[in-house]
Formats: structure tokens, C-alpha cells, sequence
């Protein structure tokens, strides 16, 4: 256990939200936390709620990092001296309220305690690093580390030096984002709203106007962005979005920049957010999620997040023999030829479908919240002919029962049933199979936070039954009526390790639609 931790210190201050998430992050890696508040009890409270959160996340198979949560949590101390949390400390990541008066009295207070090697980040999400850091000794050491709340689940991390904040600061900390799992960008120089709040205003500004110009709904407003640009921006940028959208980025600009650049002009000025209009959009999203709903809704959307729902629409996953793609309704014909087979059918206890009834499934597999589904290409076949049909060698599944939104049913665990089926004859026996499950069982974890999968099998299909019992599943029930049994596998640590050794290659990476 010693050799896993380290011995840095790294100091959080502040030990709301934000510093919480911030302590388990680096927890996750090794180091040696102490979380510091103004106020001591809630220091206390802080570290039980963080221990009980570690646990959680364990039982869940959500925890980040590479110690078990026990480990993670001997890793977190708690203090209520300001001087001996930042002395000697590596890093040191302010999580203090959002006010300037208070953050320029704690830096000055630091400023007083810290060496030359220790980097100071604020986690601020609007005030630059000047506007706290100009009158410290240690001003140089002095950068913002912006989060994305929550960060525990969203890995983004904005790094802003101030004009006189030393590269090699800002360089340490950048490594140390990406050494607990974070996703840092650097800002080249500090700017008002850093990164992430520029284009979020930006867009804002624009709904904002087409909204007070009457020329769209609010509610249209959202689908625009739910089911339009925010399924690409899930996964690309709006740079790489238009390199994609013609041959390269110059094509695009020789194709498109005239239509932007007049379009653009046609925005208008930056429009104040009160008024009438403002009491219309409130009015129109109160319509939507009334304001006692936003508990529910605030729920559901946490759940996305860590869900990733539907993400599988736009993702590939490369093992070393298989490779899993999206439904896409070019499959439809090939799938539908398979399963005309009466043993297929059998084995997958399906009624036979018209063409029709095919594509409409295909397109619920698509839609439906609570499935997952991709198809299995034979990796070898695929690079050799760069064609998906010719290479398709099955399916696997999963139907997701997801907590409800309310969260009325206790422990709010996600349950995924498993489905497989390898229906080319040439490709059974060759462990595509095995290596397709355990990509999907592996996705099925990591992004739409699966706590405990389920498989049911004919009784007579003992290749699926053995698969699933030397996947460590157990049989749970069998039913001589329907003449299927019924596998079960909580999903813990030492499982997860598992699957990760034994599949060795797993990427998931944007699934590119050939033109
Ligand atoms: N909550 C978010 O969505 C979010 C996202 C990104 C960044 N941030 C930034 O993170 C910072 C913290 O936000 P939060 O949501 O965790 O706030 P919070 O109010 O939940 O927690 C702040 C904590 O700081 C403590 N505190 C107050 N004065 C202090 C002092 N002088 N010394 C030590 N501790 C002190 C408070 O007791 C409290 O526990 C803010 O700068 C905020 O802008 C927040």
C-alpha cells in the first residue's frame, strides 16, 4: 500500500463542493491531502462526507484513480490552521466562495506561508489571476485552475496564468491535471471569462436574440442545441467539426467564409439579459421544468452526465479482433438477412420481422434512452476491405433499467442487461464473442455507469452459458418453463481489473461515417 502513495502534499482550501471534488482527485493518485476550511466543523463534516462519497463511488465501480477507496481516503487529512495545510505543499488548489475581498485576504495570508516551489491555483470560475495575485511576493507562482462542475465527472480544467505568473509554474500544473485524470487546456494569457465562459456567452448571446426577435421558442432553442450541435460538440469542436464538413479546413473556409462572415454581421449588439425578454424566456422554461421540478431535473441531468447516455451514437470501440459501431440503417438489410434463420431466432428468443418492422428497430435502438447497442465487425475483414456490411459479424446490447428521476428507488444504481450474438457462421469459435462482450461490459461501466449487468441465456445454449460463467457472472435463476437462466454480475473493483486485463486493447474513440 505505502509504495502507491506519495509523499507530496498538495493543500485544498475551501471545503465546499468544488474542494471536496478537488481532494478526491488528487486522493486518487496518491498524494497527500489536507483540506483546510474557515470553519473547523465543517472540515469534519467535509472528511465524512468525503469517505462516504469514496465508498459510494468504490460500490459503484465509478471510482477515478488507482487506490482502493480506503487507500484514497487515508490519503485526505483535515486541518484548521491555514499555515500548516500550505507549508512545504506541492500545489495548493484555492476553493474559497466566489468573492474577491475574501480571496485577496487568503493569498495574502498564504503568500506569507509558501516557499518558491509550491504552485498556487484558485479555482475561480470568473476573476482573473491579476486581480488577487498583484501584490504578492509569490505573485509568480500564482495561476487560475478553473473547473467544470461536477469535476468529478467532467475532466475539463482551464489553466490561466497572470501577466507575471512563471511558465514553469503554470507547465507543473498542467502535468499534475493530467496526472489525476483531468483534461486541462492552457490559456496563452489571462482574458475576462477564460475559455469555456467566451463561447458559452457567445452562444447565449446569439439564443438570446433569436428568441427576443421572435424567431424562435425557447423550447426550439434547446432542440436546436440537444439535437443538433450538441450531439457533434459531445465529441469534436466546432474547428474539427468543419475540417470534417469539407475536404480540410481551407475547403471549408473557401466554401463557407462568405456565407459566415454575412451572417455574422447580421448579429447584432450584445443584448442585456433583463427585461421583457427576460420574463418571456423565464416564463417559457418555466413552462417546461416549473421551478419546484428543477430538484428532478437537476437529477436527471447530473445522471446524463455521468451516463454519457446515447453516446454510443457517435462512438467506436477498437478491441484486437472486433470492432463495435453504431446501428446505422445501412446494417438494416444484412441484419435483417440474418435473422431469418430459424436458429438465430431461437437463440435470441426474436420473432421474425418484416423489413419495415427492421429499420423501425433499428431506429429505437437509436433513440430509446434506456438501449445501448453496437455491431460487431470482424477488425481483420474491415481493415482489409474498409467495408463495414462485408465485415459485420453481429450484435451486442445492452437494455438499461435506469433509476427513476425522482429517486424514489433507493439506491439510484443503474442495472444492464447484456445481450451478444455472433451470427456469421464463419466467425463463431474464434472468441469474437468473448472479446465483444467484454468491450460492451466495459463500456457498459465506464460510460453509462452500469452498477450490475444481467444476462439471460436458453438453457440450451451452453457456449453463452459457460462464456458467461468464466466472466465471473453467477447463475441466479432458471426457468424450465421459458427454458432460460438468468446470470447476475455486481460490478466491483477487482471485476473491473479483471476485464481490463484480459481485454487488452480498447479504445473508444469518434465514430467517423463513411461518406
Ligand atoms: N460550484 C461550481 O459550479 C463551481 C464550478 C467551477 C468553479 N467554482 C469555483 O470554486 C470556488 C468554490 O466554489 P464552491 O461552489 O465549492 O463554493 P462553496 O460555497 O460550496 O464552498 C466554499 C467553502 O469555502 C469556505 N471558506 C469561506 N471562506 C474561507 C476562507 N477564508 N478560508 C478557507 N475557507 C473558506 C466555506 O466555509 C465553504 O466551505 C469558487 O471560486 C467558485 O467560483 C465553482
Amino acid at each position: 500500500m505505502a509504495t502507491k502513495m506519495k509523499k507530496e502534499k498538495v493543500a485544498i482550501i475551501g471545503s465546499g463542493l468544488i474542494g471536496r471534488s478537488w481532494a478526491m482527485l488528487f486522493a486518487g493518485v496518491g498524494y497527500q491531502v489536507t483540506i483546510y476550511d474557515i470553519i473547523p466543523d465543517i472540515v469534519s463534516k467535509a472528511l465524512v462526507e468525503t469517505e462516504r462519497e469514496l465508498n459510494k463511488l468504490e460500490n459503484e465501480g465509478l471510482l477515478r484513480g488507482s487506490l482502493t477507496a480506503a487507500e484514497q481516503f487515508a490519503c485526505i487529512s483535515g486541518t484548521d490552521n491555514l499555515k500548516a495545510a500550505v507549508t512545504g505543499a506541492l500545489y495548493v488548489q484555492e476553493c474559497v466562495p466566489e468573492r474577491l475581498d475574501i480571496k485577496k485576504k487568503l493569498y495574502g495570508e498564504v503568500d506569507g506561508f509558501v516557499g518558491p516551489d509550491t504552485i498556487l491555483a484558485s479555482s475561480t470560475s470568473t476573476f482573473m489571476p491579476s486581480l488577487f495575485s498583484e501584490e504578492l511576493k509569490h505573485r509568480s507562482q500564482v495561476l487560475v485552475a478553473h473547473p467544470v462542475n461536477p469535476p468529478y465527472y467532467v475532466p475539463l480544467v482551464e489553466i490561466v496564468p497572470a501577466p507575471w505568473t512563471k511558465p514553469e509554474y503554470t507547465a507543473k500544473a498542467r502535468e499534475l491535471m493530467t496526472e489525476i485524470g483531468q483534461k486541462p487546456v492552457t490559456l496563452s494569457r489571462q482574458i475576462e471569462g477564460f475559455a469555456l465562459n467566451r463561447i458559452q456567452y457567445a452562444i447565449l448571446n446569439e439564443t438570446w436574440r433569436l428568441v427576443a426577435d421572435g424567431i424562435l421558442s425557447v423550447k426550439d432553442i434547446d432542440v436546436v442545441m440537444s439535437e443538433g450541435l450538441g450531439m457533434r460538440y459531445a465529441f469534436l469542436g466546432p474547428l474539427e467539426t468543419a475540417h470534417l464538413n469539407a475536404e480540410g479546413m481551407l475547403n471549408y473556409c473557401e466554401r463557407y467564409s462568405n456565407t459566415i462572415y454575412a451572417v455574422s454581421e447580421t448579429m447584432g449588439a450584445t443584448p442585456r439579459m433583463e427585461g421583457k425578454v427576460a420574463e418571456q424566456v423565464a416564463k417559457e422554461l418555466e413552462e417546461m421544468v416549473p421551478i419546484e421540478k428543477l430538484p428532478e431535473r437537476r437529477a436527471w441531468r447530473d445522471a446524463c452526465t455521468r451516463q454519457g447516455m446515447k453516446l454510443n451514437e457517435h462512438l467506436q470501440i477498437n478491441g484486437t479482433n472486433v470492432v463495435l459501431v453504431p446501428y446505422e440503417s445501412k446494417h438494416v438489410a444484412k441484419y435483417h438477412e440474418w435473422m431469418k434463420n430459424v436458429e438465430l431466432q431461437e437463440l435470441t428468443a426474436s420473432e421474425p420481422l418484416s423489413l419495415e418492422e427492421e429499420y423501425q428497430m433499428q431506429r429505437s435502438w437509436r433513440q430509446d434512452e434506456d438501449k445501448c447497442t453496437f455491431l460487431v465487425l470482424d477488425r481483420q475483414e474491415f481493415e482489409r476491405t474498409g467495408d463495414e456490411i462485408a465485415a459485420l459479424i453481429g450484435d451486442t446490447n445492452i437494455f438499461l433499467q435506469l433509476p427513476p428521476s425522482d429517486g424514489t428507488d433507493g439506491d439510484g444504481s443503474v442495472v444492464g442487461e447484456i445481450e451478444i450474438m455472433i451470427a456469421e457462421p464463419t466467425a463463431r469459435g474464434k472468441r469474437c464473442g468473448w472479446e465483444a462482450t467484454l468491450l460492451m461490459l466495459r463500456f457498459g461501466v465506464e460510460y453509462l455507469r452500469v452498477a450490475k449487468f444481467v444476462a439471460i441465456t436458453k438453457d440450451t445454449n451452453r457456449p453463452a452459458m459457460r462464456m458467461f460463467e468464466r466472466m465471473q457472472f453467477s447463475e441466479t435463476l432458471r426457468s424450465a418453463v421459458f427454458h432460460e437462466v438468468t446470470f447476475e454480475r455486481s460490478v466491483d473493483r477487482e471485476w473491473i481489473e479483471w476485464m481490463r486485463s484480459e481485454v487488452s486493447s480498447y479504445a473508444v474513440i469518434p465514430y467517423r461515417e463513411e461518406p
